[in-house]
């Protein structure tokens, strides 16, 4: 296709311009390393913002694929397809809900669960629902996943948004429950904030949102969409707090790369929406779910859950010791394999010498955050490696 720059270039005057990429042109993948189209080699701690859980160019995962190829594609919800039912069964099983829908996204996973909420309080006679959501939360870009998504700056150029939607602030159980009242259908939030800054939720504040929510008979949307598959040590973050959602949404490392998300939902939940309520062309079609399916076994087979756990701990400590040692590093913060850590100043200019000059790949979350959402499957060598070339970045910088 010609010289890198050339591609840059058309990729410029083709691609509609919502992002102001990095001038890097990823070719391929192993393991932990991405590899670009000069052959240069990139540790990658951001997996394709927290999607390849087991890395790039696992064999067994990509055999599973090309079997589904050469197989079967796609036949639409009209039918029944064996991959969608085993992936469903097994995602039943790893969170304890009991059913599943599965999207094209993230995003349309929490398209899914605030209409089951709507569904839910229609259905009770309830009317101009309300829901509750946080600031600083992220949620997604379509116009309901935006509403719900605590980000003036994202949201102000859309408004009017969704009706109903009022903002409390994480981790303060009485500004929820100053918000809450007869018309209130859900609360909504993620059990780790990911975008807003890795903030995960207190204890305190999970149960008590999921008193008020069983007192009020409003129904708990937790989105693990970012925080689930594994990456806090649990199979899903709430795992942790024992708290069970009525509604949560995954996606990201659910496809490991193949675009899937799903909504599940428990008790109440479960049945509140029915057949014509929602739909999907794409979704859950053979080929994303024999995907999903396969990650899941993979996660079996591996104890990834476990193996995240382990690498956590470890991440977490070698991050905590940068907080001692640069003064710019203001705190840590997170779970397992989503870490933080945030700085006293902007971190574009970090995350961007970490990709060119030490061929690491950091995400920020936030202005001053710099976020690790590595693939699980990542070994202490990588967490060391790692550190060394951001202590490399950071010594330039201070
Ligand atoms: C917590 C959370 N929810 C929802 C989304 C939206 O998912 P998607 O980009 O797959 O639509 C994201 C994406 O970053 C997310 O981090």
């Amino acid at each position: 296709m010609g010289s890198k720059q050339a591609l840059i270039d058309k990729a410029e005057s083709n691609l509609y311009k919502t992002y102001n990429r990095f001038p890097v042109v990823f070719d391929h993948g192993e393991g932990v390393y991405l590899y670009d189209t000069e052959g240069q080699e990139y540790l990658d701690f951001g997996a394709g913002i927290a999607v390849m859980g087991l890395g790039y160019n696992d064999p067994e995962f990509s055999g599973a694929l090309k079997a589904q190829v050469d197989k079967l594609l796609h036949t639409s919800n009209l039918f029944y397809n064996e991959p969608a039912v085993e992936a469903g069964e097994k995602l039943l099983k790893a969170s304890n809900m009991d059913r599943v829908f599965f999207t094209n996204s993230g995003t349309e996973a929490i398209e899914g669960a605030l209409k089951i909420a709507k569904k839910y309080a229609s259905d009770r006679g309830i009317h101009n629902h309300e829901i509750i959501a946080m600031n600083h939360s992220f949620h997604g870009r379509s116009l309901g996943a935006l509403s719900v998504t605590g980000n003036d700056h994202y949201q102000e150029p859309f408004k009017p948004l969704i009706p109903g939607i009022k903002f409390a602030d994480f981790n303060n159980l009485d500004s929820v429950k100053a918000l809450v009242n007869s018309r209130t259908c859900a609360i909504i939030m993620e059990t780790v904030q990911g975008e807003g800054g890795i903030y995960p939720a207190t204890e305190e504040f999970l149960k008590g949102v999921k008193a008020l929510c069983d007192e009020n008979d409003v129904l708990l949307i937790l989105d693990e969409i970012q925080c689930g598959m594994g990456r806090t040590g649990n199979m899903f973050a709430w795992q942790k707090y024992g708290v069970k959602p009525d509604v949560m949404t995954v996606a990201k490392a659910l496809g490991n790369g193949v675009p899937i998300g799903a909504f599940l939902a428990s008790g109440k939940a479960a049945t509140a929406m029915g057949p014509g309520d929602h739909g999907t062309t794409y979704g859950g079609n053979p080929f994303v779910t024999a995907a999903a399916s396969k990650v899941l076994d993979i996660f079996e087979s591996r104890n990834l859950t476990e193996h995240a756990k382990e690498m956590g701990n470890y991440l977490e400590k070698k991050l905590l010791e940068l907080t001692d040692q640069y003064d710019m590093v203001t705190s840590q913060r997170g779970i397992g394999l989503i870490q933080g850590l945030e700085f006293s100043i902007p971190v574009s200019s970090i995350v961007s010498q970490a990709l060119l000059e030490e061929k690491l790949v950091l995400i920020s979350a936030g202005t001053n955050v710099i976020r690790f959402v590595p693939p699980l499957v990542i070994g202490k060598k990588d967490v060391d490696e790692m550190i060394k070339r951001l202590k490399t970045v950071l010594d330039h910088q201070s």
